[in-house]
């Protein structure tokens, strides 16, 4: 029988989905995860898939490739879609498909399939990921394709055909996790006039109920890659992890905001992003330390467009990847600590140290030992505003 391997999540959707495309395409389903935010438990996954259909299941904990091989470039670009989304989300759908790409020729599969909607994002960077990776493989989108209309028609479906579910109440809210950050939509958070309510987050404390007093955080980067965090060494992984956990209590890293989706719809998002929002400013805070302002200044134009991409599901453009290089390319100067004060809901730059640094003291202070030539102003200001003289003239 012909193959097809799906990206599967254990969820209502995708447990039905193994079957449909058993029932509905005639093929054998190989399951594939990826744990890149919460690590569930992989028996009981496995368990699950098969009593769904599946005949072969691939559970693998990729959150150390996630976080070296996309957070990181991403880090280096200050890549926030419209200014503020960390693109957690948008993150993790490249790798999945890098993988379902991976499985599918290993096992020898035509087809490989996801449980995106037809109206998202993450279709787009799944189905261009996979097509632009291996454009031979078939895709198949049950969830654009069946015949469900509702949740209750699909559970309905489930237990016609004994496919194991949580029969947990559902949560209101479509939540997508990693480490990088925490999407969540519909739900009351359609109205988009309706301030979220705070059972709706997941990560996060409110800034209100943080802890009274500010705590303080020394992030050491080293070559551009945060590796020590208040004198103590961390992976990246763990260092994500322990700054989800502590500026989450602080209420830091919320979102509420409408953006623009790639295929057109405005949609009301909130997304929860401690960790990125902390290392986003510490890296930028270091990075404008060390660097000249011809570089800072150009850089956030493409950090903008990199967003763009990654959001847009290019993440296996050419565009992307020498955009990367360019990022990574001043990576050896952000090498240094900032010191990051958590403070009810913020987390704000309050110190920077480098050997890099192009911040001198002797020009910019205002006290003795200024070695700034003022003079030499004269000639700079006759120079540079020359091209203007007379032009505001009446
Ligand atoms: N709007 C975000 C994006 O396009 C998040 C989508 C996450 N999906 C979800 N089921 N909440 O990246």
């Amino acid at each position: 029988m012909k193959k097809v391997v799906l990206a599967y999540s254990g969820g209502l959707d995708t447990s039905c989905a193994v079957k449909w495309l058993s029932e509905n395409h005639g093929l054998d389903v190989v399951c594939f995860s990826a744990f890149i935010g919460e690590v569930k438990d992989k028996g009981k996954l496995i368990q699950k898939a098969q009593a769904a259909g599946a005949v072969k299941s691939y559970i693998e904990d990729l959150k150390r490739e996630f976080a070296k091989d996309f957070i990181m470039p991403a880090l280096w670009a200050h890549a926030r879609y419209e200014g503020k989304y960390p693109l957690a989300t948008a993150l993790g759908r490249p790798l999945i498909a890098k993988h379902l790409v991976r499985v599918a020729q290993k096992e020898g599969a035509e087809f490989v399939a996801h449980g995106c909607t037809g109206k998202g994002n993450d279709q787009v960077r799944i189905e261009v990921g996979v097509r632009t990776l291996d454009p031979k493989l078939k895709i198949i989108a049950p969830l654009r394709d069946w015949e469900f209309k509702t949740r209750e028609e699909e559970i309905e479906y489930a237990k016609e055909r004994n496919i194991p579910i949580e029969v947990t109440k559902a949560s209101p809210y479509s939540i997508d996790k990693n480490i990088w950050g925490i999407a969540i939509e519909a739900g009351i958070l359609e109205d988009a006039m309706v301030e979220p309510p705070e059972e709706a987050y997941v990560m996060t404390r409110a800034a209100a109920k943080a802890p009274k007093k500010p705590k303080y955080l020394i992030i050491e980067f080293d070559k551009g890659v945060p590796v020590k965090v208040n004198g103590v060494e961390k992976d990246l992984v763990e260092m994500i992890e322990y700054l989800n956990a502590v500026a989450g209590q602080y209420g830091v890293g919320r979102f509420d905001m409408i953006e623009n989706r790639l295929i057109g719809i405005k949609s009301r998002e909130i997304y929860e992003a401690p960790a990125a929002e902390v290392l986003l400013k510490a890296h930028e805070e270091l990075e404008g330390f060390v660097m000249d302002r011809e570089f800072l200044h150009y850089k956030r134009l493409l950090s903008e467009k990199y967003a763009e991409l990654v959001y847009f599901g290019l993440w296996f453009s050419p565009l992307k990847s020498a955009l990367d290089e360019f990022f990574k390319s001043n990576q050896k100067r952000v090498t240094g600590k900032v010191r990051i004060k958590l403070d009810h809901g913020h987390a704000v730059c309050v110190g920077r140290q480098s050997k890099y640094a192009l911040y001198k003291e002797k020009l910019a202070t205002y006290s003795k030992g200024d070695v700034f030539d003022r003079k030499a102003s004269v000639g700079f200001m006759k120079i540079w505003g020359l091209p203007y003289e007379g032009m505001g003239e009446k």
